[in-house]
C-alpha cells in the first residue's frame, strides 16, 4: 500500500502512439495531451538545430520554409526514419505536455509494430531516452489496437486484426494474448495520396498537394462502391499554373489507387491463407476487424468480405484504437516493468 502511494507521487505512467502520421500521448490520470500530425520544423546551421515547430503549427510552415529551415516527417513506413528529428519533435512534446515535470520519472508504453526489425526497435529506444524515463517498454501496436477495439484478447478463441495505418498494414491472428501468426506490408494511408496526387498531374494535369487530397480522400476514395459519382477536384494547372478543377470519374479513382489498395488485400490474403487450420474456423465466426484511420476507406470492409467471404467489423474511433488499448495497457504496467 505505502510502496503504491510513494510510486504514484514519484512516477507518471505515458502512453504514446508514435505514428507515421499523427503522434498521441496519453498521461494516466490526465486523458489524451497530445495529438497532432508528426512533423517538425526545424533551423539547421550545420551544427545544431533549433525546434521552429512541430504538429500541425509545422504542416503550416511546410513548403513555405526559407533556406536553413527544413519541415520533415520522420517517421516512414510506421518505423522512425530521421532519428534525430524524431527525438527533438519528441522533446518538444515532453516540454509541452510537462512529462518528467517535478521529479516525477516517468514510466514509459510505447506502441510499434509488431513486424519491426532489432535495429528499428532500438531505434525507438533510443528516441524515447529523451524522456529520461525510469522505465519503458515497447508494446507490438496491433495487439494494443486489439485491446483499443474492445477484443479480449486473452480469450482461447483467434481474433484477426488489421491496423491499417499511414505508413504500414498489419495483419494479425491472435490467441491468449499473443500474436499467433502475422503478415505486413509497408503501405497503408500515404500511399494511396501518392497514387492520388500522381494520377492528379499525369493524367488530369492537375497539381494537388498531399495536404488537400489527404482531405478529399474520405469522399473521393470509395474502393469499392457500385455508383459511378462525378467528382470536382481544385488544384493548379501544370501548364498555365492557374487554378482549375477538373471532373474525375468514381471509376477513374478506384483504378489510381489499385495499387496500394490490392497490397492491403494481398497482405490479408496471406494472413488468412497462413492461418493454422485449428485457428481458421473461430475467424469465419468472428470476422476480421479493423483498426488504423484508413480502415476508414470507403467500402473497405466491403471490398475485404467480398474478397475473402469473412464478416468484417471497423472499430470505433479506429484511429485512436492502439493509443487507447496501449493506454489500458498502463493498468498493466507495474507487471510489464516489476
Ligand atoms: N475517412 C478516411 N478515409 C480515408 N482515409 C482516412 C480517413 N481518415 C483517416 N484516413 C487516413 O488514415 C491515415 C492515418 O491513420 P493512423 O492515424 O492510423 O496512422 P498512423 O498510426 O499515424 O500511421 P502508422 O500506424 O502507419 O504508423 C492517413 O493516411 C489518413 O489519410
Ligand atoms: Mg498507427
Amino acid at each position: 500500500m505505502l510502496t503504491t502511494m510513494i510510486r504514484n507521487l514519484s512516477s507518471m505512467d505515458v502512453a504514446i502512439d508514435l505514428g507515421t502520421s499523427k503522434t498521441a500521448v496519453f498521461i494516466k490520470g490526465e486523458g489524451l495531451v497530445y495529438e497532432e500530425p508528426s512533423v517538425i520544423s526545424f533551423r539547421d546551421n550545420g551544427y545544431r538545430k533549433t525546434i521552429l515547430a512541430i504538429g500541425h503549427e509545422a504542416f503550416k510552415i511546410k513548403g513555405k520554409e526559407p533556406v536553413g529551415v527544413a519541415t520533415v516527417r520522420p517517421l516512414q513506413g510506421g518505423v522512425i526514419d530521421q532519428l534525430e528529428a524524431t527525438k527533438l519533435m519528441l522533446r518538444e512534446i515532453a516540454r509541452r505536455t510537462r512529462i518528467g515535470r517535478f521529479l516525477k520519472k516517468p514510466r514509459v508504453l510505447i506502441g510499434a509494430p509488431f513486424s519491426i526489425s532489432d535495429v528499428e526497435r532500438r531505434a525507438v529506444m533510443d528516441a524515447v531516452s529523451v524522456f529520461d524515463s525510469s522505465s519503458v517498454a515497447i508494446v507490438e501496436e496491433p495487439l494494443a489496437a486489439a485491446i483499443g477495439a474492445d477484443i479480449d484478447i486473452s480469450e482461447s478463441v483467434a481474433n484477426m486484426v488489421v491496423d491499417i495505418g499511414s505508413g504500414i498494414t498489419e495483419a494479425v491472428v491472435i490467441s491468449l494474448g499473443g500474436i499467433v501468426h502475422s503478415e505486413s506490408i509497408r503501405v497503408g494511408g500515404d500511399a494511396i495520396t501518392d497514387s492520388l496526387v500522381s494520377y492528379f498531374r499525369n493524367h488530369c494535369n492537375l497539381i494537388v498537394g498531399e495536404r488537400t487530397v489527404e482531405g478529399l480522400k474520405p469522399r473521393l476514395c470509395d474502393v469499392f462502391g457500385q455508383a459511378e459519382d462525378i467528382l470536382i477536384v481544385k488544384g493548379i494547372d501544370v501548364n498555365s499554373y492557374l487554378p482549375q478543377t477538373r471532373k474525375v470519374r468514381s471509376c477513374e479513382v478506384r483504378e489510381a489507387i489499385l495499387g496500394p489498395v490490392s497490397a492491403i488485400i494481398r497482405t490479408i490474403r496471406l494472413m488468412l491463407e497462413n492461418t493454422p487450420p485449428i485457428l481458421s474456423g473461430d475467424l469465419i465466426d468472428r470476422g476480421i476487424i479493423l483498426t488504423g484511420g484508413s480502415a476508414l476507406l470507403q467500402n473497405l470492409g466491403g471490398l475485404i468480405e467480398h474478397s475473402f467471404g469473412v464478416p468484417v467489423r471497423i472499430a470505433k474511433d479506429s484511429a485512436g484504437a492502439t493509443l487507447r488499448g496501449t493506454s489500458c495497457m498502463l493498468d498493466a504496467i507495474n507487471v510489464i516493468h516489476g
